[in-house]
């Protein structure tokens, strides 16, 4: 057995060097790595060394949507078995404070998650992981579906946050990767007018294509103005935010209806944003905010196996394990026709 692994030298740098293949400890399994997808956060952390007070310090693995198959488990483990294909979740968290023990783990301030300085991620062949945090596929779900669990988790929590149900109208500001799995997560959850705005006319035949009934190009339209006009001025029920830019941010209160609810999950540049209370106040609309995901990963694998979402649909562009550094400069240079790329590991 021969491990590899993808590491960031420095800034635009990558190179795969030969790592020490893992032993399984105490309840953890260690599972062949066949799918990583890359993900914004993977891509600013390459180009930029940084996501806010996360600083990249030295070598470094990116990669923290996965699945593959389990080879070799440790004591204790329980509930897998060599041969099973599983999806990782990233985030492995203390399982002792409060919010861990009130469910909401995914606001563990001890959380150690995949790809997120000083974790390393799993840009690898083998990596040693918690049962626990270990999610079998069934059969009918490939590794590949199974990698894309992680965003898909994101937009699931997203529609959770938001209290999304059938026949809600919703919109969704940015159609990127995350926009996309959030539109997934809405019809899934029987949203019945779900519009999609981006300033990317691809993006927007994607969102098009997985089931938007409306998109909204704000590059030539105003988008508020549309929304007004597709809701009989009255806005809709639920606006998700997922283009990370102040711009959108700032549009919420104005495309949500009276008593509506706002949902954000972009992550602006910027800490401090121009909004507009008053309008928040007057319409006594709820903003939810999205850190992570939590308590989803059954539910969203259910949801991919039995065919209620179709995630294969988001993955534009796929790469082998040996062109791991090309597939990051081309996801680089061709950030308008990528949405999602995956790694295929041998
Ligand atoms: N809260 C969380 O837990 C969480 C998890 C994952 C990602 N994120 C954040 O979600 C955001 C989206 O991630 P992504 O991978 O989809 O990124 P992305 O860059 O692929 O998608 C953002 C989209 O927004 C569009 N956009 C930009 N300006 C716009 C405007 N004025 N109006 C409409 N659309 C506009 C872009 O064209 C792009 O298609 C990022 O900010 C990311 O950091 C948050
Ligand atoms: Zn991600
Ligand atoms: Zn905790």
């Amino acid at each position: 057995m021969k491990n590899r692994a993808a590491y960031m030298t420095g800034l635009n740098k990558m190179e795969i060097r030969e790592i020490e293949v893992p032993v399984a400890k105490e309840k953890q399994v260690i599972v062949k790595l066949e799918y990583v997808g890359i993900c914004g956060s993977d891509v600013h952390y390459f180009e930029n060394g940084r996501i806010g007070d996360f600083i990249v310090n030295g070598d470094f693995i990116l990669g923290h949507e996965c699945a593959g198959t389990v080879v070799e488990i440790g004591p204790g483990v329980e509930n897998l078995k060599v041969g099973d294909k599983v999806a990782l979740e990233p985030g492995i968290t203390c399982g002792h404070c409060e919010y861990c023990k009130s469910g909401r783990y995914n606001l563990c301030p001890d959380v150690e998650f995949l790809a997120t300085p000083p974790y390393h991620g799993c840009l690898m062949n083998y990596i040693a992981f918690p049962e626990n945090m270990a999610f079998k596929l069934p059969d009918t779900i490939t590794t590949k579906e199974g990698a894309l669990i992680e965003p898909l988790a994101v937009g699931m929590h997203a529609a959770n946050q938001g209290n999304v149900k059938l026949g809600d109208s919703v919109a969704i500001l940015g159609s990127g990767t995350i926009g996309l799995v959030t539109l997934l997560a809405c019809k899934a959850f029987g949203a019945t007018d779900i519009t999609v705005v981006d300033v990317i006319p691809k993006r927007l035949e994607y969102a098009k294509k997985l089931g938007a009934a409306a998109v909204i190009n704000a590059a030539e339209t105003d988008a508020l103005a549309e929304i007004h006009r597709l809701t009989d001025k009255k806005g809709v029920d639920i606006v998700i935010e997922t283009a990370g830019s102040a711009k959108t941010v700032a549009q919420t209160p104005y495309a949500v209806k009276n008593g509506g609810r706002i949902v954000l999950v972009g992550m602006a540049p910027q800490d401090i944003i121009e909004y507009n209370f008053a309008k928040i106040m007057a319409k006594e609309a709820e903003i939810k905010s999205v850190f992570r995901y939590r308590n989803i990963y059954p539910q969203a694998i259910k949801a991919v196996s039995k065919g209620i979402i179709d995630i294969s649909g988001i993955v534009t562009h796929e790469f082998a394990f040996d062109d791991v550094a090309k597939a990051f400069d081309f996801v680089i240079h061709n950030k308008q026709d990528v949405v999602k790329a995956v790694i295929k590991m041998d």
